[in-house]
């Protein structure tokens, strides 16, 4: 009788073989992400991370309040960096994020803006508005969007990008590490590196932030004793 557990068990551990090959082939040269107004992020101030969906309608609404509140604390206490995690119901998740990493490579004070204009005209580009487009004219719709948005002097810059495959591999590179973050949905935050629980009724409002973010800024200046009931 034939008996399958051996080679199994070797085609089990060539696929691992090949899964750990790839995961260390797409390390990119810097850490993924767009940092806002090129704040240092560093380990030195709270570093809040947003997984964003361009066409995603929670994200849209969850951007305000975290720009608000990030904007309250100084550079030297808060950054933030938004990585793109384009979800494969949204047709044209994919096509907006990559117009974000073009932008941010052609001009990084741009990326923000394109970001905010996406979250404005979001509908423009949701699939029922989209769906007798043909993907060449969605394109056509992006490029134009992200020039208009950014400066029109850039239009054929954004429409060379669209043809690279580098940036291809970028946008793909952020899907990736979302995932290996254990991303699943946006938005997605993270604070110092840790997942911030978020429940459907839970809104990230202003306040929320604020209420996150206070005591970590008071502990970051005081003293640093280690609460014993905890550790
Ligand atoms: C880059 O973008 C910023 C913000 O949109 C803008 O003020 C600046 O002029 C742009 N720089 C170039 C070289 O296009
Ligand atoms: C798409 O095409 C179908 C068939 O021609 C039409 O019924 C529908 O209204 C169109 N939808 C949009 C959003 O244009
Ligand atoms: C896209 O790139 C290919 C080569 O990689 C080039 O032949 C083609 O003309 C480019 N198309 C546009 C629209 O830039």
């Amino acid at each position: 009788m034939y008996k399958p557990t051996i080679p199994l068990t070797f085609l089990l551990i060539l696929a691992l073989a090949a899964v750990s090959v790839r995961s260390q082939s797409i390390i990119p040269s810097k850490y993924d992400g767009f940092v806002y107004k090129k704040r240092a992020a560093s380990t030195a101030t709270v570093l809040i991370e947003a997984f964003y969906d361009p066409v995603c309608p929670d994200s849209r609404d969850s951007w305000a309040p975290l720009k608000q509140a990030v904007d309250h604390y100084g550079p030297a206490a808060v950054s933030l960096i938004v990585h793109t995690f384009p979800l494969p119901y949204h047709d044209n998740a994919f096509i907006t994020s990559r117009a974000l990493h073009i932008v941010n490579d052609l001009n990084a004070s741009a990326t923000y803006r394109l970001l905010t204009a996406f979250f404005k005209h979001q509908p423009r580009f949701y699939n029922a508005k989209t769906l007798n487009m043909s993907r060449s004219a969605v394109l056509e719709q992006v490029i134009g969007f992200a020039s208009r948005a950014v400066g029109n002097s850039l239009e054929s810059a954004i429409r060379k990008g669209f043809n690279d495959s580098k940036t291809g591999t970028k946008t793909r590179v952020s899907f990736k590490y979302g995932c290996s973050r254990g991303v699943y949905g946006t938005p997605f935050f993270y604070v110092n590196g840790f997942l911030l629980p978020v429940n459907d009724d839970d809104t990230m409002d202003y306040n929320r932030w604020r209420k996150i973010i206070d005591p970590l800024i008071t502990e970051q200046h005081g003293g640093s004793k280690c609460p014993s009931n905890v550790f």
